[in-house]
């Protein structure tokens, strides 16, 4: 499959056989959670959509998986928005379902590839960006695969404000590897990283999400990298 074709994804609103996650997120949760289609509308107004004052800090997750960091974020943080990402429907409404259940207002998700992601923000629009655990792509041949590339840095550093960070974590060592280079030539400012997080300065603020805790359960080091667009 070509690059472009990979970067696509097919329509919600096409699908034959709409299973039970993708009727949630055009039925129930269709006013917390967007399609590709509906996402689009938000580029640029987002803080209208959720009627905020215009200094009112937008986050973004990238891969929220089963929500757990997604939901505990936006209750930590109510003055706050967080948007989330993701491409498969049954994480995006256990997302936007555990953040609801909570009793947050502030986080809606998305079904979109994160790698289109000027797609859904104008420049400046963003504040702090999560990416935790993205798709290792382990196989050599799979690594142009992989979210953290160049040409996707230089993109959500546009779409940030001065002062926001990104926080990134894997478990892959080589995924880790492979991608610090890519961080110290970007326009970030590096402000720290670590091969082994959980015994580190980062530690003590870390939120342990689902894929996370996999991992320090076979007692694997966490690699973490942290951002700053000065
Ligand atoms: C390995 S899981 C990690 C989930 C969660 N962040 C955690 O740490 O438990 C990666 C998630 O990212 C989503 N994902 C992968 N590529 C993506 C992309 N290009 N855009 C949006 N979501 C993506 C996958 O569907 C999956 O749910």
């Amino acid at each position: 499959m070509s690059r472009g074709a990979q970067k696509q994804i097919f329509k919600t609103r096409q699908l034959p056989n709409p299973n039970e996650y993708v009727q949630a997120l055009l039925g129930e949760f269709s006013a917390w959670a967007y399609d590709e289609e509906k996402i689009l509308e938000f580029k640029g107004k987002w803080r209208q959509e959720f009627q905020v004052l215009p200094e009112t800090p937008l986050d973004l997750e990238i891969g929220t998986g089963n929500g757990f960091h997604f939901a505990w974020r936006a209750g930590q943080y109510p003055d706050r928005i967080l948007i989330g990402l993701e491409l498969k429907y049954k994480p995006l409404i256990q997302s936007i379902r555990r953040a609801l259940r909570s009793d947050c207002k502030n986080a809606r998700m998305g079904r979109y590839n994160a790698v289109l992601v000027k797609d859904l923000f104008v420049p400046g629009e963003l504040n702090d960006i999560y990416i935790h655990h993205p798709d290792p792509w382990a196989k050599t041949s799979q690594n142009k695969h992989r979210l953290i590339q160049p040409e996707f840095l230089k993109n959500i550093f546009e779409l940030q404000k001065s002062g926001s960070i990104v926080e990134f974590k894997t478990d892959s060592e080589d995924y880790f590897d492979w991608a610090l280079p890519f961080f110290e030539k970007s326009p970030y400012h590096v402000i720290g990283w670590t091969r082994d997080l959980h015994h580190s300065e980062f530690a003590a603020t870390n939120f342990v999400t689902q894929f996370e805790s996999l991992f320090l359960r076979k007692g694997q080091p966490i690699y973490y990298a942290k951002l700053l667009k000065q």
